[in-house]
């Protein structure tokens, strides 16, 4: 059996249907950018046929990265679906589609109300259909086709063979068994996969692949045990992230699959330096926190603090440590660079630190660090990256921030003052207007949407520190509704009020143009 494991990710399509966590198509690029330089093997962009925005977002992926990683869109067992996947895949190089249909008896019964046979014969149909649609390509002679039978891990073993072995007979060339709803464990599924190994006659002309939810906390685990039983792809997304208690996280699957290596026998193709980038991305563009103390990417992952640890790792790391930081690309709390630094050292730091910039971002994010050490002695590495991915994606603003001022304190109403810079066409105009709030922070907001007249809702606020020391930079993440759209906004700085003032800017600068944005409650059509 080959020891190649295919790291599916759906994060875009499974972690997006995640309350909360929807993305708009430009974040959905640069997430997937970030999968593709990951390394992940297959994307699963989106479920075309859920709303219009779906299918923007598959078709755009699927035609910019559908070379680099194949591009999957899931359809349900229907033919309109399947259409509509193939529209939005057909110009990837790489392609496949994933069709699935509920099998276990709750869902047999009272989703689906459709007896086993039928399920048996719908299943032959549409995987044959999707076959069929494919090849349509003459490029594609055996097309790439994922079959799921939905909530696997509840369905009856014997009728569960049934169905698989029809589903490879029409043409799947993948079989993803899912625990839909969280259920196994991990004995319980090695046993399901083992039980298909053993009992489907056709089993050996498909790639088995798991699919775990973690209501139970187990999806990792599970998913292990698949590939213990004999699983070669197993599909996760980045932070976990997913329905209810979310999917198998991703950074987890591979890394433990690589530091037991002695023992599972089997290798991804994944480049591990660059997980902490994509968490971080993934992070931002869904607004979901990633808690301190989660295995691998959690800003604690790597911290020692007892005292017989820290002297163990002087000794040696091995004693305590299983993981290097640099494998995962954990950026923590290295001091690097002074304000005497130069060019060269800024330059060979970021390279080392996984950001090799153009000439002209390089440059920006030098000022920018040049400009930090005037206020803060040491800059560390986090420090550094932070920079950089708030430069990154920079969409073009309106209004700049010139200067603001805010007065507060007990006993006064708070204030703020605030001096913009807009840019409108060729034309330069500078405005100042004030407000009061409750704080000084709802004060900058309040000052900023008269500036800009464009009122919002604030739906989430979230401060952190980038390193440690009373002179960190706080990173502030804002996100707002308007208008019927959510928009997010990062700043940063080593004053937190500057940080939030230039995070709701950012936020005010998107609802303008409506771009990054995505609607309050999307219109999946499923
Ligand atoms: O959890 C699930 O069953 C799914 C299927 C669509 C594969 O996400
Ligand atoms: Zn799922």
């Amino acid at each position: 059996m080959s020891d190649a494991i295919t790291i599916f990710d759906t994060t875009l399509r499974d972690g997006e249907q995640s309350p909360g966590c929807s993305m708009s198509t430009e974040e959905k690029l640069q997430v997937a950018q970030a999968l593709v330089e990951l390394g992940v093997d297959v994307i699963e962009a989106g479920f075309p046929i859920s709303s219009p925005g779906d299918f923007d977002a598959v078709q755009r992926i699927a035609r910019q990265f559908g070379e680099q990683a194949t591009i999957c869109g899931l359809a349900r067992c229907r033919k309109e679906d399947i259409d509509r996947a193939w529209e939005a895949l057909q110009d990837a190089q790489r392609v496949r589609i994933h069709v699935f249909l509920a099998t276990s008896p709750i869902h047999r019964e009272f989703k689906l109300k459709m007896a086993e046979q039928e399920i048996i014969r719908r299943t032959v149909e549409m995987v044959g259909y999707t076959a069929q649609r494919m090849r349509e390509r003459s490029d594609i002679a055996r097309p790439n086709i994922e079959f799921s039978p939905e909530d696997a891990a509840r369905t009856e073993p014997d009728f569960l063979c049934q169905v698989v072995e029809e589903a490879i007979r029409a043409g799947a060339t993948t079989i993803n068994i899912p625990d839909t709803v969280g259920y196994a464990t991990p004995s319980h599924f090695f046993n399901v996969i083992s039980h298909l190994r053993k009992h489907v006659p056709n089993i050996g002309d498909c790639v088995i692949s798991t699919h775990c939810h973690n209501d139970l906390g187990l999806a990792v685990a599970n998913s292990l045990a698949g590939v213990e039983a004999g699983a070669r792809q197993v599909e996760c997304t980045i932070n976990g992230l997913g329905e209810r208690a979310g999917n198998a996280a991703l950074e987890e699957i591979v890394m433990a699959l690589r530091t037991r290596q002695d023992y599972y026998g089997v290798s991804t193709r994944i480049q591990t330096p660059r997980l902490c980038h994509a968490s971080r991305l993934v992070s931002k563009v869904t607004g979901m926190t990633v808690q301190r103390n989660k295995a691998i990417v959690g800003q604690n992952a790597f911290a020692h603090e007892a005292g017989i640890h820290q002297h163990g790792m002087l000794q040696s790391r091995a004693t305590y440590e299983i993981m290097r930081p640099e494998d995962v690309g954990f950026v923590g709390e290295n001091l690097v660079l002074g304000k005497h630094s130069g060019r060269h050292a800024f330059r060979d730091r970021m390279t080392r630190l996984g950001y090799p910039l153009e000439e002209e971002t390089f440059e920006r994010v030098y000022q920018d660090c040049i400009a930090l050490a005037d206020k803060k002695k040491s800059i560390y590495d986090a420090d550094i990256v932070a920079i950089i991915e708030s430069r990154s994606h920079h969409a073009p603003e309106t209004w700049t921030l010139s200067s603001f001022h805010v007065f507060g304190g007990t006993g006064t109403i708070p204030t703020a003052t605030i001096e913009l810079g807009m840019q409108n066409g060729e034309e330069a105009t500078t405005l100042r207007d004030a407000a009061t709030g409750d704080g000084p922070i709802d004060a900058v907001f309040r000052a900023l949407e008269r500036l800009t007249g464009i009122s919002a809702a604030l739906t989430q606020y979230e401060v952190k520190s980038v390193s440690g020391g009373q002179d960190a930079q706080g990173e502030v993440l804002v996100e707002i509704e308007c208008q019927g759209r959510v928009y997010h906004g990062q700043g940063l700085s080593t004053d937190i009020i500057e940080a939030s003032t230039r995070a709701y800017l950012q936020a005010l600068n998107k609802a303008r143009t409506g771009q990054g944005g995505r609607p309050v409650a999307p219109e999946k059509g499923v």
